[in-house]
């Protein structure tokens, strides 16, 4: 990567998340205020043309995996153009293009977003109990997500299809045992997230679900669980169990950060560029371009934020969630309409 992308700890900054939109067609109360929270207006968000024209900018100084999220990224209207797009920039290096879905409004979709280049999914659902579903997202829709799910299950083309579940003590917690059936017969990754703060969101340690525990238990369910072998940055630790075509892992964010090996910069649908996830400062790039900037001058204040990351995130006692925007605005996926 082009020393734009180094920070002063040495990462090397080669994965761009991209949030599209900051609407979403679920609630999830993780996510988001019980109140929802306050949209930007239409024209502070990316265009198609602006998203491409800094996509180019970052590819072309060495990033090499793109995700996109939102909101919820396939409310976006010209999302299947910007993957068409983004898929040209496989010519400057571009490796992979994922998305991150609630899988709502995938199904439909799904089939041309793979002929146009996307490679990766990740598709989150926290509960196989169309009730809970309802409780945990303020919306219906559980059938929707299985179908999409299903759909990405059967589609050859995708490299990679995961699962993301929230474990929350004493709403979901219970279901880890179900979601690690789903990787028996499947070549699913069922990864277990805690759940980290964010303004609005009631975090509470004592509904954290710390990963080592879920390992203890899942061990004493079955024995023979093995360490899969992971991926320098990867967010999760893979563990795989004899006979079972799929793998399930852990997103420990808050018991055991993973912030020493981060890769990964973000592009907000305003278009701010924010360096981690926890760190609330953000710099308009859209500013910039709006205001003429030319390529150079957006390499060098990219570079200053880079610059500026921290070594890690604060702690989850010590995280900000007073100036830090709700996840829905950062890069999540899931809430608001
Ligand atoms: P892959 O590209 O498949 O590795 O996806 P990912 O795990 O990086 O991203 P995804 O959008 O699927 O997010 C899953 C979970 O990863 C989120 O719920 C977060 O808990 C966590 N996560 C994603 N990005 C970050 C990050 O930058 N920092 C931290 N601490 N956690 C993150
Ligand atoms: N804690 C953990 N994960 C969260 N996500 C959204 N909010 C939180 C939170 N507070 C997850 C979504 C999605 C991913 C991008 O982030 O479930 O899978
Ligand atoms: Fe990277 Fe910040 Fe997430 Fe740590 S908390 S992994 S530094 S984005």
């Amino acid at each position: 990567v082009s020393p734009f992308l180094v920070d002063s700890f040495h990462r090397r900054h080669d994965y761009l998340r991209i949030s599209l939109t900051e609407r979403c067609n679920l609630r999830c109360f993780y996510c988001m205020p019980n109140e929802g929270v306050e949209l930007s207006p239409a024209e502070h968000i990316l265009t198609n043309d602006e998203i491409i024209r800094l996509a180019t900018l970052f590819v072309k100084n060495g990033v090499r995996k793109i995700r996109l999220t939102g909101g919820e990224p396939t409310v976006r209207k010209d999302l299947v153009d910007i993957v068409a797009r983004l898929n040209q920039l496989r010519e400057f290096g571009l490796k992979s293009i994922g998305m991150t879905t609630n899988g709502i409004a995938l199904h439909r979709k799904l089939p041309s977003l793979i002929e146009n280049g996307l490679t990766h999914l990740n598709i989150s659902l926290d509960t196989m109990d169309p009730y809970k579903f309802e409780i945990m997202t303020r919306r219906m829709g559980h059938e929707a997500v299985l179908r999409s799910l299903n759909a990405a299950l059967a589609s050859p083309q995708l490299q990679s299809v995961k699962l993301n579940m929230v474990v929350i003590k004493g709403l979901n917690d219970h279901e880890v045992p179900d979601f690690l059936e789903l990787t028996r017969d499947q070549n699913l990754s069922v990864r277990f997230i805690e759940f980290m703060p964010f303004t609005g969101n009631k975090w509470d340690k004592a509904k954290m679900v710390p990963s080592s525990g879920l390992l203890s238990h899942i061990e004493a369910q079955h024995p023979l669980v093995i360490k899969a072998p992971d991926e320098l940055n990867d967010t999760a630790r893979s563990y795989l169990i004899p006979g079972y075509k799929g793998s399930f892992g852990f997103i420990s964010s808050m018991s055991d950060h993973f912030c020493g090996s981060c890769n990964r910069l973000r592009l907000t649908a305003d278009g701010q560029i924010k360096v981690c996830l926890f760190d609330a400062k953000e710099i308009s790039l859209r500013d910039l371009m709006r205001g003429g900037a030319t390529d150079a001058e957006l390499e060098q204040t990219i570079g200053r934020a880079v610059h500026g990351k921290k070594e890690k995130h604060a702690g989850m006692e010590e995280i900000d969630v007073t100036t830090n925007r709700p996840m829905i605005l950062i890069g999540g996926v899931t809430q608001f309409k």
